[in-house]
């Protein structure tokens, strides 16, 4: 009897000792999280992670949400493809489209992202650098998070004069997870969801969005580790993925990273092959409908192009399908209200912000011999934005 008490002693000593460390302090921070109980983890502003409609809506009565991101740099490159796919695009009832953009920060010009911002789209993040190799995201600490999207944010203030309050979300480059050190991130810096974290078991029905209040029960095949840690009011949006042609069909997560999918030229096929994805969603629970691609995708394969615009004009004439921004998805499933009292909300406009542009260079960044232009809003930098020196000073 005493000898096990001494035991167990020795044990709680050894365990202060180790909660002492400093190189644990990171980890300790958070608390593993629990089972959810759906009695306790109530909206607005938490959701257990489950396929059930918010709000306990019909399937007839749930908005279909349709979510198209664009990652990486925003550029005279890409910004041609961006304005006729968005330029001008109404749904049904009769508010401007959105699309989401994961933007990383090389190469991007930020005249461009002040455009797409103006014009209802929403800006994310996608981090500074997007560096490779994908497994040094894997490990990243809450730290190495902090300097690659919280001082992003500071950067897309800074420079694409975007209001701190429009930015709500991020992506992880690759969609490499991190565990839990890009959500502590986010809780600490007053992020809001991230869309990095594949689905490939819950697509039918489709897994909605849900906070990490409590342990997720979503599957975490495609780009381990996923977060382990209670983070409350981080809210995850899925990527549920959609299903190739394979026999038997396989998961993609991106649109442009889906083997066994109709040829490049086809047209046709690939607008039934989009159409065959989005009824799994939209003839289900309704769980919101993910187009998650790159721009080189659509301007590299103009039957491809066009067989997106066609879907695009297609759900764009469905009263109850509506292709939004990725935080309008997050505002909804917080407060679900029915088809019919959602068209009668007021569109959404964003805050006017003004840019004069500036082209500035050469730049350089202090770890390397690389020279960049870069167009800003208002004045040049010094040198060029990176991490550690997010504003170029
Ligand atoms: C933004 O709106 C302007 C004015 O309507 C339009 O000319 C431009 O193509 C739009 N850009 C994008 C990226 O949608
Ligand atoms: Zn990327």
């Amino acid at each position: 009897m005493r000898w096990s008490w001494f035991l167990l002693s020795l044990l709680a000593v050894a365990a202060l000792a180790e909660d002492a460390s400093p190189e644990e302090e990171d980890e300790e921070v958070v608390a593993e999280a629990g089972p959810c109980n759906p009695e306790t983890c109530k909206l607005p502003d938490c959701r257990c992670s489950s396929t059930d409609i918010p709000g306990n809506l019909a399937p007839r009565n749930t908005p279909q949400f349709v979510m198209v991101t664009f990652d990486d740099a925003v550029n005279v490159i890409n910004i041609e493809t961006y304005r006729e796919v968005l330029s001008g695009r109404r749904n049904k009832n009769n508010c401007p489209v959105g699309a989401t953009f994961y933007v990383s920060h090389e190469y991007t010009n930020y005249a461009l992202v002040n455009e797409i911002y103006n014009n209802g789209s929403e800006i994310a993040l996608h981090s500074i650098t997007h560096r490779t190799p994908d497994e040094w995201w894997q490990d990243a600490t809450v730290e190495d998070m902090k300097r690659e999207f919280a001082d992003q944010l500071l950067i897309m203030q800074q420079f694409g004069n975007i209001p701190r309050d429009a930015i709500s979300g991020l992506r992880m480059p690759f969609i490499q997870m991190s565990g839990n050190s890009h959500f502590q991130m986010m809780k600490e810096t007053g992020l809001t969801y991230d869309c990095s974290w594949p689905t490939v078991s819950f697509i039918n029905p489709g897994l909605w969005p849900y906070t990490l209040d409590y342990k997720s029960t979503q599957d975490c095949l495609v780009a381990p580790p996923c977060p382990t840690a209670s983070i409350p009011g981080t809210w995850v949006v899925p990527m549920v993925t959609w299903r190739n042609l394979a026999n038997p069909p396989a998961p993609c997560s991106f649109v442009d990273a889906c083997p066994s999918a109709p040829g490049l030229n086809d047209e046709d096929g690939w607008f039934r092959f989009i159409v065959s994805n989005f009824e799994r969603h939209y003839l289900g629970n309704r769980a919101p409908f993910g187009y998650f691609v790159h721009e080189g995708h659509l301007s590299s394969n103009p039957a491809v192009k066009r067989a997106f615009i066609r879907f695009l004009d297609m759900i764009n004439n469905l009263h109850d399908v509506f292709m939004v921004n990725t935080k309008d998805v997050v505002e909804w499933v917080k407060n679900p209200v029915p088809v019919n009292e959602y068209i009668r909300q007021q569109c959404k406009f964003p805050r006017h912000a003004p840019c004069f542009p500036n082209t500035c260079g050469n730049l350089r960044r202090s770890d390397s011999e690389k020279e960049y232009w870069m167009t800003v809003c208002g004045s040049c930098p010094r040198t060029y934005p990176w991490v550690n020196n997010p504003l170029g000073r």
